[in-house]
């Protein structure tokens, strides 16, 4: 589990590349592209600026480019999972019409501090895995008291890995096949989950703080947005923009993170308005 600023846009673009080249078979032949596509790397990196990444394959660029085989395993995996029964994480059926999600959010990052809302519209219809992951993530309480450790004005604001290690370590093993594009682009207040390749959703989203359209043909299916309190989600303290190291995150949780990030925003609780069940 590496920083973004290590792998988020590189491996991303690596993975991805693998996906499209699968169809060589010959092995001279992918490591002649994937020698080719090494070198083009650092230059699409510089030029397309940074991708929300989620967890990062701690490997080598060269290794990534030829992990194929993994990728497939895990989106076989990724697919049993999609076949599970049609209720959540504590047994809520998943909600088949658009449901919200209200953050509450201390922007002081103070403990006990003063909260603020903003509210999420989830749309199973945009991103059917998406919304039910986000359900889980919500119904299982997952983001109280997780730190927005990503921000990057103008661009994006990330959150989602767990406060607590051993929840962190749950879930980044819990892959979400990719929902297809629905025609709905990242345009400032859409909520998108982050990735690190091809059906690697985990539990990390961000909302766009743009127009972010670049993102959609890379696999960003937006599944909600935001429809009331931008303002709050504009207020997420950025003087740390991308320097929390997400490995250390997943690793040591919000100890690391209030010890050398103090007064990073954080999600105090979530609500969700999706069918409660009769647990
Ligand atoms: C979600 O919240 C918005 C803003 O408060 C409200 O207008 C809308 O009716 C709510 N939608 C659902 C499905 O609860
Ligand atoms: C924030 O949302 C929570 C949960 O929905 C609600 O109880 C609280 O009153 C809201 N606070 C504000 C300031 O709107």
């Amino acid at each position: 589990m590496l920083q973004s600023s290590h792998c988020g846009s590189s491996h991303v673009w690596a993975l991805r590349k693998t996906r499209r080249r699968r169809r060589l078979r010959s092995p001279m032949a992918r490591a002649a592209l994937a020698a080719a596509l090494l070198a083009v790397l650092g230059a699409a990196a510089a030029e397309g600026g940074a991708r929300p990444s989620g967890s990062c394959p701690g490997d080598e660029e060269g290794s990534v480019l030829l992990q194929s085989a993994a990728t497939r395993a895990q989106r076989s995996e990724a697919r049993l999972q999609s076949t599970e029964p049609d209720a959540d994480a504590e047994g809520n059926p998943y909600a088949t019409e658009p449901w919200n999600a209200t953050f509450s959010v201390v922007l002081s990052g103070e403990e006990g501090g003063e909260e603020s809302n903003f509210t999420v519209t989830v749309h199973p219809d945009w991103a059917p895995e998406g919304a039910k992951r986000l359900q889980d993530l919500v119904a299982s309480h997952v983001f109280d008291e997780a730190r927005f450790f990503r921000v990057v004005p103008d661009f994006m604001v990330q959150w989602g890995i767990p406060a607590d290690p051993a929840v962190a370590k749950t879930w980044s093993e819990k892959k979400i096949p990719d929902d297809p594009d629905a025609g709905h682009s990242n345009e400032k207040g859409m909520v998108t989950f982050a990735t690190s390749g091809p059906d690697s959703r985990t539990s990390q989203l961000f909302v766009n703080y743009k127009d972010n359209a670049f993102l959609d043909k890379q696999g960003f299916t937006p599944v909600g947005e935001v429809v009331e309190g931008m303002s709050v989600v504009e207020g997420i303290q950025s003087k740390y923009g991308e320097e929390p190291d997400q490995g250390e995150i997943q690793e040591r949780g919000n100890a690391y993170l209030t010890k050398e990030f103090p007064g990073l925003s954080y999600i105090s609780g979530v609500t969700g308005s999706f069918p409660a069940g009769s647990k």
